[in-house]
């Protein structure tokens, strides 16, 4: 790839995936895509119900985020975090759709909802590309609920006319490898890293 994987990743990864440092501007009565919703069965989990991310959810994305183990928080955000601070938060849940694409997985426990992963999809300054991440709570980890949020995000990208999608792995992380390569990703070291991009071309590919 032609794009720098240096500092300004890390800032992706650890920002949300957008370069400029500041919340979006949102638009006035700004658009939430509620046709993106639907439900899901899945063998080992029972039913789920993925929804875009709305204002109102931070609290349910801090309890997802206290869901993970510090080795999973590592893999998603490529260092040790704590917490999700305010600001992250805040840009994890204010989303302007025009410019990106972020989804939820709820299921209901004990009448309750949780929210049991998390997929996005950002637009980055380069045209027609855009950042993926996918995070999903430790415990319903390796039952299919990354590959369902991820491949319901890509459909949504392809359609808003995204070109090229890609995401930057650890080598450690075996599961995001081996489902990047289940969903048809391109997967390749980075040059002077020991990490891997993993990419998408979303024109040629209709997986
Ligand atoms: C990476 C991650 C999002 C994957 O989500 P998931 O729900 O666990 O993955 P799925 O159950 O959908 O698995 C999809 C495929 O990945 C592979 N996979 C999943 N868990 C695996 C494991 N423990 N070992 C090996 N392969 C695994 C399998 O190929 C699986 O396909 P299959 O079930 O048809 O064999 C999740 O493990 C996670 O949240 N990890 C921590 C955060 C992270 O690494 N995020 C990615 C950085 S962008």
């Amino acid at each position: 790839m032609k794009h720098d994987m240096s500092a300004k990743i890390r800032a992706l990864k650890n920002g949300g995936a957008r370069r400029d440092p500041d919340l979006p501007e949102m638009p006035k009565g700004h658009f939430y895509p509620d046709h993106y919703t639907l439900g899901v069965d899945l063998s080992e989990v029972g039913h789920i119900k993925v929804r875009p991310v709305r204002e109102d959810d931070a609290p349910l994305l801090e309890e997802l985020f206290c869901s993970l183990t510090p080795h999973s928080v590592y893999l998603r955000f490529f260092s040790f975090l704590r917490q999700l601070p305010p600001r992250m938060l805040e840009r994890f849940s204010r989303i302007d759709y025009r410019k990106e694409v972020a989804l939820i997985a709820l299921r209901k426990e004990n009448g309750q909802e949780k929210m049991v992963g998390d997929a996005r999809v950002v637009e980055t300054s380069e045209p027609g590309m855009a950042e993926f991440s996918v995070m999903v709570t430790d415990p319903l980890q390796g039952k299919g609920i990354g590959a369902c949020l991820l491949t319901h995000c890509l459909a949504i990208a392809r359609h808003k006319g995204y070109r090229r999608i890609y995401g930057i792995v650890l080598p450690e992380n075996k599961q995001m490898l081996a489902l990047g390569r289940k969903l048809g990703f391109e997967i390749k070291r980075i040059p002077g890293s020991s990490e891997y991009e993993l990419s998408k071309d979303m024109d040629r590919d209709e997986k």
